[in-house]
C-alpha cells in the first residue's frame, strides 16, 4: 500500500521533473560567471520573504519501467532564482531546484542515477551514509570533469531504511558547490517501518550566504568555517529552501519530522517552543525504541534525526522550531528560529501512541582491532587548518587499512578547541564510549550513525565495520575544514 503511495507520488512529480533537463543544461551549462553581470544591476539589501507555507521537496521520478528499480537523472547547473526580493541569485542546482530532489528508495532496490555535470568544475555525487561500492561512492577520487556525464549504481542494503542526503564531494570545493545550493535528501523506506503510520515532512535545513546585491558569497562561508564557525554569521538558515516558513498543523496532531542538518557549517541545536518531543530515528534509521520527552537535540553538521511531534492540542497558535544556539567549544552560536508552527481551528486530534519498540539496533559484536584517529590544529593556531593523525589531506596515501567484515574500536580524540563532527564513508557506526577529560563519560543507547560529534577535548569512541571493500573517506563535515585538509583515507581490503 506504502509503496503504491509511493509510485504514486513519484509519477506526479515527473510532471514537473522531467521538463527541465535538456533546454536548462544547455542554456546553462559551464557559465558560472554570470553572477558577475548579475551583481551590478542591483544595489539594496537582501530582504528574505518568511511565512510562507512549508514547501515540501520536490520528489525525483522513477523513470524505470522495472519492478524493483529505480532510475533517475540528475543535472547539475547554475541557474537563476529568486529568493530575496529585487535580486535574483545564481545558484547550482540539481534539476534547478533548491534544495535538489528528494530521492525515494526502497531497500533491495537497483539504482542507477544518471548524472550530468553541466557546471563550470568538476564535481561528484555522494550519496551521503549510504552503503555503496566504493567506486559508485561520488568520492573526491572520482570526479566527473566539467562537461561530462557519468552513472552512478548502486544496490540499497537490506535494513538500511533512513533519511540521508546527496552532495558534491570534490576535491576542495565540495563548500563552494554545497554553498551555492547542491544538497539534496535521499529517504530510504522499508515494508517494516512501525511509525509509518504517522504523516511525515522532511525538512532539509541548509545555510546560504547572500551578499548585499543577493549573490552567493562563499568566501564569507569559508570564513564561518573556518574562524568563528558557530557565529550567528552570514549563512541564512534555511528550511526545504524558506526562510522561516510557515507549517500548519491540526490541534493535537502527531507527525513525524526527518530533519537533516545539511548546512555546510552549522550546529543545530533544536527545540520546539513549549514543547516536548520523542527521537525514533538517527543516520542510518530507526532506533530501538523511541527516546521520548526530549526538549532538545544537537544535530551537527550532515547528521539527520527522525523525531515525532505532537502539537499542542491549542486553536491558532504559533510555536517555533528553532536552533538554540550551540557553541561547539568556541563563543557564539546564537541560533534562531528556523520554521513556525501553526495550529488551526479545527476539532483536535485524538494523541496517538507510538509503538514501544522499533527496529532493533544489533551490537556489531566483539571488536577484534583498534584504530585512533587525533584531530589537531596545524602549528600554533588554534583556527587550523585541522589535521587527521598530524597529516593533511592526500588521496594518495592510505591513512588507515582495515578488513571487509572486521569490527573495530575507533578513538576518535579531539586535542583542538572546536567540536569537529566526523563521517566515514561507507558504514552505519555506533558510539560506545565518551571520555571527557579522561573520565568516562554515558553515552546512552545504542544508535547508527555515520557523522558523530566529537567535542572539544573529548575522545569519542566508537565501534565500526565496513562491509564493502576499496578507499573509502573519513573527515570533518564542517566542510571549510574537509576542504582545507581535514580528510584521511581509509583502505577496506577484501577479505
Ligand atoms: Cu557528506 Cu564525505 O561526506
Ligand atoms: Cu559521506
Ligand atoms: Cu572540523
Amino acid at each position: 500500500m506504502r509503496r503504491r503511495q509511493f509510485l504514486q507520488a513519484s509519477a506526479m512529480a515527473s510532471l514537473s521533473a522531467l521538463a527541465y533537463p535538456r533546454s536548462a543544461s544547455a542554456q546553462m551549462g559551464g557559465m558560472p560567471g554570470m553572477s558577475g553581470m548579475m551583481g551590478r544591476w542591483f544595489t539594496s539589501g537582501s530582504v528574505w520573504p518568511t511565512g510562507l507555507p512549508l514547501r515540501q521537496v520536490d520528489v525525483l521520478a522513477n523513470t524505470s519501467l522495472v519492478a524493483d528499480e529505480f532510475a533517475g537523472m540528475l543535472v547539475a547547473a547554475p541557474y537563476l532564482a529568486s529568493l530575496v526580493s529585487g535580486h535574483t541569485t545564481e545558484l547550482w542546482g540539481y534539476n534547478n531546484t533548491f534544495p535538489g530532489p528528494l530521492i525515494e528508495l526502497w531497500e533491495g532496490q537497483r539504482v542507477t542515477i544518471n548524472f550530468a555535470n553541466r557546471l563550470g568544475l568538476e564535481s561528484t555525487v555522494h550519496w551521503h551514509g549510504l552503503q555503496v561500492p566504493a567506486d559508485q561512492d561520488g568520492s573526491p577520487m572520482d570526479p566527473v570533469a566539467a562537461g561530462n556525464d557519468r552513472a552512478y549504481t548502486f544496490d540499497v542494503p537490506l535494513g538500511s531504511a533512513g533519511t540521508y542526503w546527496y552532495h558534491p564531494h570534490a576535491h576542495q570545493t565540495t563548500t563552494l558547490q554545497v554553498g551555492h545550493g547542491l544538497a539534496a535528501p535521499l529517504i530510504v523506506r522499508s515494508a517494516d517501518d512501525p511509525p509509518a503510520t504517522l504523516p511525515e515532512v522532511t525538512l532539509m535545513v541548509t545555510s546560504l550566504s547572500l551578499d548585499q546585491s543577493g549573490r552567493v558569497a562563499t568566501a564569507a562561508t569559508a570564513m564561518a568555517g573556518m574562524g568563528g564557525m558557530m557565529m550567528a554569521g552570514n549563512g541564512v538558515l534555511l528550511v526545504n529552501g524558506q526562510k522561516l516558513p510557515l507549517h500548519a498543523m491540526t490541534p493535537g496532531a502527531t507527525e513525524r519530522w526527518r530533519i537533516i542538518n545539511a548546512t555546510a557549517d552549522r550546529y543545530l541545536r533544536l527545540g520546539l517552543d513549549g514543547h516536548r518531543f520523542t527521537v525514533v530515528g538517527t543516520d542510518g534509521g530507526l532506533l530501538g525504541q523511541p527516546l521520548p520527552g526530549l526538549t532538545e537535540w544537537l544535530l551537527a553538521p550532515a547528521q539527520r534525526v527522525e523525531i515525532v511531534v505532537t502539537i499542542a492540542a491549542q486553536q491558532s497558535a504559533r510555536h517555533a522550531l528553532r536552533d538554540l544556539g550551540y557553541g561547539g567549544g568556541m563563543m557564539g552560536g546564537a541560533g534562531g528560529a528556523l520554521m513556525t508552527v501553526e495550529t488551526g481551528r479545527g476539532p483536535a486530534q485524538a494523541p496517538v501512541e507510538l509503538p514501544a519498540v522499533l527496529r532493533p539496533v544489533a551490537d556489531l559484536g566483539p571488536a577484534t582491532a583498534q584504530q585512533r584517529v587525533v584531530l589537531s590544529a596545524a602549528g600554533m593556531g588554534m583556527m587550523g587548518p585541522f589535521l587527521i593523525n598530524g597529516k593533511s589531506f592526500d588521496m594518495n596515501r592510505v591513512d588507515l587499512e582495515t578488513v571487509v567484515g572486521r569490527v573495530e574500536l575507533w578513538d576518535l580524540v579531539n586535542v583542538t578547541f572546536m567540536d569537529h563532527p566526523i563521517h566515514i564513508h561507507g558504514t552505519q557506526f555506533q558510539v560506545v564510549g565518551r571520555t571527557v577529560r579522561g573520565v568516562a563519560a554515558p553515552v546512552g543507547y545504542p544508535a547508527w550513525l555515520d557523522t558523530v560529534n566529537v567535542p572539544a577535548g573529548e575522545t569519542i569512541t566508537i565501534k565500526t565495520r565496513q562491509t564493502l571493500p576499496g578507499r573509502r573517506m573519513f573527515h570533518c563535515h564542517i566542510l571549510p575544514h574537509e576542504d582545507a585538509g581535514m580528510m584521511a583515507v581509509l583502505d577496506v581490503q577484501a577479505s
